[in-house]
């Protein structure tokens, strides 16, 4: 059987490579009846083996031990599946990729994906699952090229080509090339609406250019379509609580925090990072977030040993440390200790820059900021390893500095301050501590600039 955009697909009859169709159009779009869908493709075809892989695929992305045990069951269907019937080449080679991802090996995973790409760059499913996992491992060029490579073989003629462009414009954006990116995502945008990655492409890239009133009206348009779809739209609420916070409304981002973000007071590791990282930025600005850390803590006591992502293990440690969880946070800090030993994937990204983050964590909590810096400022460029974005990774900078000003280490904030205005030089965020830094350090007329700076942003 063909799929939509012509794939050799083994299967029972076109019903099932219909619903698998359907699958992955609902996937791209983080729609509510993927699972739906995909529980029709097996009905009709309880043998179809890439059915059980993209099943296993979509277990791992929750990032939860006990559903990796679920998708070595599936991974195990869909080899007993093509074991009995067969299954092509580039089936079987989804089914190895979905092993060593079980397995924790995600260079391996994203070979396989990048191996399937390479004979059949069509492979939607191949694209955004290397797409992920090139995000999680921090592999900004890879992130831009696995996107790159397969484009000769698309345009508009081919089922799916906005959510290809959706992808590489967020691609573009985490390079750094903010103006294609942008682009490219809005020509995304104009092909589908519903394609709120492109959109998430895009706020991304107004975040990093410091564009807030437009990445506020950006998302607001978005704002009929983040009700029909998955959780991802908690994210772009988050970007949305970002930029007000950036605005200095933090009336606004209080009301996006409880009436979106955490509407559902949901489980899932990134709806936890969402909420970790915006009540740490507020506190960091002196809000009180009330009893806010408190559902976030008693959520996070029970992932002390997840290790799935180290990105999601150091959001985590934010509120058992913020919650004052102090059993927790021990026996943490010793499962990342252990965890860190081994050799796989995030377990080698643990060692080098997730063990320094949680200790950070820890000791910004206790108040040991002298000890934060020690820390943080060693590991500061190793930080892309743990994936996410630089909008997501940015707490971790704005914690060193925050540290480094909380403990009288002026020069060190000077020094990261200069960079990021360097970097960022519309950000009032950066300008405001910049100033305090430069007092501190007795540069009353740089002090003084940089205050009128931060005003001058804030007003325009
Ligand atoms: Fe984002």
């Amino acid at each position: 059987m063909l799929d939509a955009r012509g794939l050799e697909t083994t299967a029972a009859n076109d019903a099932a490579v219909r619903n698998f169709d359907a699958t992955i159009a609902q996937y791209l779009r983080f729609g509510t009846e993927t699972g739906d869908c995909l529980k029709r493709t097996l009905a009709e075809d309880p043998g179809m083996a890439l059915a059980h892989c993209l099943k296993g695929y979509f277990f791992m992305l929750f990032c939860l031990p006990a559903l990796v045990v679920k998708a070595r069951a599936s991974l195990d269907a869909g080899r007993r599946a093509a074991g009995e019937r067969g299954a092509t080449d580039r089936e079987r080679r989804h089914l190895d990729a979905l092993d060593a991802w079980i397995r924790g090996e995600f260079e391996q995973a994203v070979a396989h994906l990048e191996a399937i790409l390479a004979d059949h760059p069509r492979d939607v499913l191949a694209l955004r699952l290397a797409h992920y996992l090139h995000f999680y491992l921090g592999d900004d060029e890879n992130l831009r090229d696995s996107i790159g490579r397969v484009l000769h073989a698309w345009d508009d003629t081919v089922d799916g080509y906005g959510y290809v462009l959706g992808m590489h414009a967020f691609a573009l954006e985490e390079w750094g090339a903010c103006d294609e990116a942008e682009r490219t995502g809005r020509s995304a945008v104009e092909r589908n609406p519903a394609d709120l990655w492109a959109v998430h492409a895009v706020a991304h890239v107004m975040e990093m250019q410091d564009r807030r009133p437009e990445g506020v009206a950006w998302i607001r348009e978005s704002e009929p379509r983040l009700g029909e779809c998955n959780n991802f739209g908690y994210h772009l609420w988050w970007h949305l609580a970002l930029f007000h916070l950036e605005l200095e409304d933090v009336e606004s981002v209080l009301r996006l925090y409880d009436e979106r973000m955490r509407a559902d007071l949901s489980d899932e590791y990134l709806d936890i990072c969402n909420a970790t990282s915006m009540l740490w930025r507020l506190e960091e600005r002196g809000v009180d977030v009330g009893d806010r850390w408190n559902e976030l803590g008693q959520r996070c006591e029970a992932r002390t040993g997840d290790h799935q992502l180290v990105f999601a293990d150091v959001h985590y440690m934010l509120a058992l440390a913020a919650g004052g969880r102090e059993a927790a946070v021990d026996r943490m800090l010793d499962d990342v200790s252990a965890f860190a030993e081994g050799a796989a994937t995030e377990q080698v990204v643990m060692r080098s820059a997730g063990v320094p983050l949680a200790r950070a964590i820890v000791h910004w909590y206790r108040g040991e900021y002298a000890q934060v810096v020690d820390v943080l400022a060693p590991v500061r460029y190793r930080l892309p390893l743990i994936g996410g974005s630089h909008a997501q990774r940015d707490l971790f900078h704005q914690l060193l500095i925050a540290a480094a000003l909380g403990s009288g280490r002026y020069e060190t904030a000077r020094t990261v301050l200069s960079e990021r205005a360097a970097r960022k030089p519309r950000n009032p965020w950066t300008w405001k501590r910049y100033a305090r830094a430069l007092a501190a350090l007795d540069d009353d007329e740089g002090a003084a600039q940089a205050r009128e700076t931060a005003a001058r942003l804030l007003a325009g």
